[in-house]
C-alpha cells in the first residue's frame, strides 16, 4: 500500500481531481501538505491541458509561502489590488491580510465571477467544457468551516463542491484539521490526501465519514506517519487508498510581482507564450 511519488501515482491524483472536482489535503502543522501540493501543481503545469491554457490555475496563499517557496509563477500583491486578471495560466493571490473574513471574500468573489463566466462560456459552445479552473485555497477551513455553510455564501460554496467538476471548477482545499472542515463538505470529498493528524475530533470525523471497519484500518495507517508521507484516501473505496511520500519540494527559480499598475489597475501582459 506505500508508493513513491511516481508518474502514474501523481496521474491518480489529477485524475481524481478533475473526476470529482475536489481534493482535500489535511494534516498536522509542518507534515508537508503545501510542499504535497507543490508537487501537484508542478505537475498539473506540466499537462497538455495547462499547456494549452484549458487549465487555469489560481493559488490563493495568506501564509506567505507559495510567493517564496514555488517556481517561476507570477504573484499578485493582493493588498495593492483586488483585481485579478482573468486569464492568466497561473497565478498566485498573495493574501497578505490578517483579516481571515477579508481573504475569504476575495476567494469567494473572484470563484462567483469565474462561476458566470464559466456558465456564459458553456452556453455559448452549447454544453461543451473549455476553461477547466483550478483554485488551490490555503486555510480551507475559513472558506469551509464548520459554521460557514450557511447563507448565500454557503450555499455557493457547496454548489461549486457538489457540481464544480460539471462546468468546470475544481477546489483543492488545504487545512490542518479534518474536524474544522464543514461535515457537508468531507462528506461530498470522495478523496483525502492525509497526513499525521493530531486530535481525536480528526479521527472521530473519519469515523463518521466512512463504514467504521474501514475508518478503523485507515485510522491505523494514518496515526505517526513522518514529514512528507500521505495517505491517498478514496472514501469510496478504502482498499485503493495508497501512502504516498511527497519528497522535500526543491524550487526551480522564484514567483515574480505581476504587473500592477500606479493607479492599482492590473496591467494586462501575457507571460507565457
Ligand atoms: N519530504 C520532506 N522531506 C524533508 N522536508 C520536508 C518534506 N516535506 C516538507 N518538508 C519541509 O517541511 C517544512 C514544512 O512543510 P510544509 O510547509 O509543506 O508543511 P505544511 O503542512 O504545509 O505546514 P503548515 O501547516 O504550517 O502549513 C518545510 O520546510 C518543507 O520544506
Ligand atoms: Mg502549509
Amino acid at each position: 500500500m506505500s508508493e513513491e511519488l511516481g508518474k502514474q501515482t501523481m496521474e491518480k491524483i489529477l485524475q481524481s481531481l478533475i473526476l470529482t472536482g475536489k481534493l482535500l489535503i489535511v494534516g498536522v502543522p509542518q507534515i508537508g501538505k503545501t510542499t504535497a501540493c507543490q508537487h501537484i501543481v508542478r505537475s498539473l503545469m506540466e499537462t497538455k491541458e495547462f499547456q494549452e491554457g484549458i487549465f487555469q490555475i489560481k493559488i490563493c496563499d495568506s501564509a506567505n509561502v507559495w510567493k517564496w517557496r514555488f517556481d517561476k509563477i507570477p504573484f499578485v500583491d493582493m493588498t495593492k489590488t483586488h483585481n485579478i486578471p482573468e486569464d492568466e495560466r497561473i497565478l498566485l493571490l498573495d493574501l497578505g491580510y490578517t483579516d481571515t473574513k477579508l481573504n475569504t471574500s476575495l476567494i469567494e468573489n473572484m470563484v462567483r465571477g469565474d462561476y458566470y463566466r464559466q456558465k456564459e462560456i458553456i452556453n455559448k459552445l452549447e454544453g461543451r467544457l473549455s476553461i477547466r479552473r483550478i483554485y488551490v485555497i490555503e486555510e480551507i477551513q475559513n472558506v469551509f468551516g464548520t459554521y460557514s455553510m450557511s447563507g448565500d455564501s454557503g450555499r455557493f460554496w457547496l454548489k461549486v463542491v457538489s457540481e464544480g467538476a460539471n462546468y468546470g471548477q475544481y477546489i483543492i482545499g488545504l487545512g490542518q484539521r479534518l474536524a474544522d472542515i464543514s461535515t457537508r463538505i468531507c462528506e461530498r470529498t470522495r478523496y483525502i490526501l492525509i497526513g499525521a493528524t493530531s486530535g481525536q475530533n480528526d479521527l472521530a470525523k473519519l469515523k463518521r465519514m466512512m463504514p467504521s471497519s474501514k475508518a478503523t484500518v485507515i485510522i491505523d495507517k494514518i496515526m505517526g506517519l513522518k514529514r512528507g508521507v500521505f495517505l491517498f484516501l478514496d472514501k469510496e473505496n478504502a482498499e485503493n487508498s495508497m501512502i504516498i511520500y511527497f519528497p522535500k519540494f526543491v524550487q526551480t527559480e522564484k514567483p515574480y510581482e505581476y504587473n500592477v499598475k500606479q493607479d492599482g489597475k492590473i496591467e494586462a501582459r501575457r507571460v507565457f507564450v
